[in-house]
């Protein structure tokens, strides 16, 4: 049997928090159900952050209520504190099963920049959300940004990753998903940096996030899946970015990861004819 690759579709947060245009509820809805026809098990629906900060999540209650979800397919949430902890438990759907996801950087730079805080602080923020999702039941995920390359401090250094990281499975087990947020990795500085990590986490408990602003992207999934590495988070037709991060541009586009992936050997289970569909309304979107 051939081995399994799992792609987590971040187009519907990480893609449409960072469109200029108000998208309509009606219209992020329609992209999710679709992407909840294709065989994906993991799809990040939206964000519980201020909606001062990130206008383009402020109506994610409206979307759980409105789409209809999969059984087996898990959608995740941007959580950063409980403030926004309070906004997912007032939301959720009962029976849907939802994973939530808790964001540090590895450079101060862009902790302050996004979440106003150091990342000592933003690791104090996030314990209770991890505490109060283990009571739920609730799965939850943590993001390491910047990984590579801030952009506001440059290049950064694999330690200060791997330290990351550490912080996050410190206070619980979870996936830790590599998010180079501006796009600037190469195969070379994902390597020294997935080097580092795997050092304090095995392979199978990271995923690789990586943007594709240097048109990079792909090389470094391969350069993760060489590393041992099998779960990637892309944005359906390439969406993306993030507000807080100038520069940062589309997350790699979740059909050249499925083409990648398949021409590689590996499985994924999503159904790349639906994907096709769902890019194009999502760059329809833009
Ligand atoms: P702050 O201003 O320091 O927060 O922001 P505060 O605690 O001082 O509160 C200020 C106001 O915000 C208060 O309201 C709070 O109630 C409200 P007021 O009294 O002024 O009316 N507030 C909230 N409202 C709704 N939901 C909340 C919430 N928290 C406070 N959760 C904060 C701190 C963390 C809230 C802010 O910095 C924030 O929302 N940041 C999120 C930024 C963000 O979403 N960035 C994009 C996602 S990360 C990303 O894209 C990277 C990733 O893709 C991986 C990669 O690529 O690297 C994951
Ligand atoms: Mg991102």
């Amino acid at each position: 049997m051939a081995e399994q690759v799992r792609i987590h579709e971040v187009g519907p947060r990480d893609g449409l928090q960072n469109e200029k245009a108000v998208i309509p509820v009606a219209d992020k809805v329609a992209l999710i159900d679709l992407l909840s026809a294709s065989g994906l098990r993991d799809i990040e629906v939206g964000s519980f952050v201020s909606p001062k900060w990130v206008p383009q999540m402020a109506d994610t209650d409206r979307v759980l209520a409105a789409m209809t979800p999969v059984e087996g397919v898990r959608y995740a949430v941007l959580v950063p504190n409980m403030r926004g902890w309070e906004g997912f438990v007032a939301a959720r759907v009962p029976g849907v099963m939802y994973e939530v996801a808790v964001f540090i950087s590895a450079s101060e730079g862009f902790s302050q920049s996004n979440l106003n805080c150091s990342i000592a602080e933003s690791v104090e923020r996030l314990t209770p959300v991890v505490r109060a999702a283990e009571d739920a039941g609730v799965p939850v995920r943590g993001y390491v940004s910047c990984v590579t390359d801030c952009p506001f401090a440059g290049p950064v250094a694999p330690a200060a990753v791997a330290r990351a990281t550490e912080m996050l499975l410190a206070v619980a087990p979870m996936q830790v998903s590599l998010g180079d947020t501006i796009g600037k990795g190469t195969s070379e500085t994902v390597a020294r940096m997935l080097e580092a990590v795997l050092d304090v986490a095995p392979a199978t408990g990271l995923a690789g996030h990586f943007h594709d602003t240097g048109g990079q992207a792909l090389a470094n999934v391969e350069t993760a899946l060489e590393m041992g590495l099998r779960d990637f988070d892309s944005a359906v037709g390439g969406l993306g970015g993030c507000p807080y991060a100038p520069g940062a541009p589309g997350n790699v586009a979740t059909e050249a990861v499925l083409e990648r992936v398949h021409a590689l050997g590996f499985e994924t289970g999503v159904d790349g004819d639906v994907i096709a569909k769902a890019a194009t309304l999502a760059r329809g979107m833009r």
